[in-house]
């Protein structure tokens, strides 16, 4: 419910957010867009919605849809119009062009180009414009929280996925399957910890994510593919992403074997012959700056040591936002999540608790690796919303708010990093 809305007006900018969600898949790196114009009755005179390669944004779909029937009647929106030239015009123009004498949005434009001028280029105009509270503004603005955090930052919304045990165990001890150092020991041979339900809503937040991400541990144990095998269209693969620093990756792996341009290794030392091994099958190799040699983490006032002698994970953030990645889901293990947490790139977590219990110190642990000390140091996950799939459960809540302005990163006085808080 909004406050400042009526039922007709709630009616259209629901239809407008429903419309931006087509764009799923297809609109990265640009926003979800929806709209719907109204004519001066009230009746639905064009609708729109944007995809990237479909190039024209959704209010000038809609609007064009509508010719002159939008003169004196109202847009609806998800997301503010822009007022800069990107790849097209200005909306703003189109908008005040068409004579509509109101807008009415969920949210405005997180990118700092736009963020509020679209709406006063209207006002000045002498349109009317409206921007929603409530849950609809919330929901407008969880759509676009990768693009938010990607236009700002310039990196991806990072997501740590994982699906545990009720005592937040990933997966059994190593050993108990008959070969552990097999690739593919742990596949599955033992059961899924979660259900059929919990790993269908993965594919989903696979569908909606640009990256996914494992460590070389992971590969080794499960052998996984890491695919989005939801059938729905998207305009780029899902970026398969290896943390790998001595390119151990088995040649034998399913990932390997399937690559096609869509699988990226980061390594820490790329011996030439191997790397030539991996990219002759159409794997993309790359080096990223590791973890300075005396470089830690200061969390609470205390120093964390660092994974040395590995890429360093705040790069590797950097460089998926410069191949314009504006999400990235990890998916373990349990080195790679204590190593995203503590180098602070997580913004939010989706976790997924089966009823079982595993115990016994053996059993592999969601994250591995120092670990917070002190209980005033752990990570804090806000704004929790819980999940039903089956008899499963699932937690989503944020570290980071995705549109708040943060200052992080790197000093550039003295040895350490400083990170205070994750
Ligand atoms: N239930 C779930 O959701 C789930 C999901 C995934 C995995 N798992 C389980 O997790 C287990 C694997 O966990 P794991 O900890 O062995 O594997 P992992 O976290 O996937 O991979 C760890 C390896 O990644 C490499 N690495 C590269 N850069 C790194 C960095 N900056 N920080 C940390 N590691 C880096 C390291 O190998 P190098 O030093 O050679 O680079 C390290 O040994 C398996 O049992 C698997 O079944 C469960
Ligand atoms: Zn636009």
């Amino acid at each position: 419910m909004s406050n400042n809305l009526n039922a007709t007006d709630e009616k259209h900018l629901r239809r407008a957010l429903e419309l931006a969600r087509e764009g799923m898949g297809l609109a990265s790196p640009n926003p979800y867009v929806g709209a719907v114009v109204c004519d001066g009755a009230g009746e639905l005179a064009g609708t729109g919605f944007h995809t990237y390669e479909g190039k024209k944004h959704a209010e000038v779909t809609a609007l064009e849809k509508a010719g002159d029937r939008a003169r004196s009647g109202t847009l609806y929106l998800n997301l503010e119009p822009c007022c800069h030239t990107g790849r097209t015009g200005p909306c703003t123009d189109a908008v005040i062009a068409s004579g509509v004498k109101r807008v009415v949005a969920a949210t405005g434009d997180p990118n700092p180009q736009v963020a509020g001028k679209g709406f006063e280029k209207l006002r000045t105009a002498g349109i009317e414009v409206t921007i929603a509270d409530g849950d609809l503004r919330d929901e407008a603005r969880k759509l676009n929280e990768s693009f938010a955090k990607y236009i700002q930052f310039s990196t991806p919304l990072v997501t740590l996925k994982a699906g545990m045990t009720l005592d937040g165990k990933i997966a059994p001890p190593p050993g108990e399957s008959d070969n552990p150092s097999a690739l593919g020991a742990n596949t599955a041979s033992g059961g899924w910890i979660t259900s059929q339900e919990a790993r269908a809503h993965v594919q989903k937040l696979r569908h909606e994510s640009d990256a996914i991400m494992v460590g070389v541990g992971t590969v080794i144990a499960d052998d996984p593919l890491l695919t989005d095998r939801t059938g729905m269209a998207r305009r780029r693969p899902l970026l398969r992403v290896i943390i790998d620093s001595r390119l151990r990756l088995p040649l034998e792996s399913r990932l390997a074997k399937t690559a096609n341009n869509d699988l990226i290794v980061f390594c820490a030392f790329a011996e030439e012959k191997r790397k030539r091994e991996l990219e002759s099958r159409g794997i993309v190799v790359e080096q990223l700056p590791l973890y300075p040699e005396q470089d830690h983490y200061v969390v609470g006032g205390r120093p964390i040591k660092s994974a040395s002698g590995r890429p360093d994970m705040r790069n590797l953030a950097k460089r998926l936002g410069e191949l314009e990645i504006t999400s990235l889901l990890i998916e373990g293990g349990a080195l790679v999540n204590w190593a995203a947490l503590a180098a602070g790139i997580v913004d939010k977590v989706f976790l997924y608790y089966a009823p079982k219990i595993l115990a016994g110190t053996g059993a592999v642990p969601f994250a591995s690796g120092e670990g917070f000390r002190h209980v005033s140091e752990a990570a804090h996950v806000k704004s929790i919303s819980l999940h039903r799939f089956g008899e499963d459960f699932a937690v989503e809540g944020y570290l980071k708010d995705p549109y708040e302005p943060r200052v992080e990163g790197r000093t550039t006085n003295g040895p350490s990093v400083v990170y205070e808080g994750v």
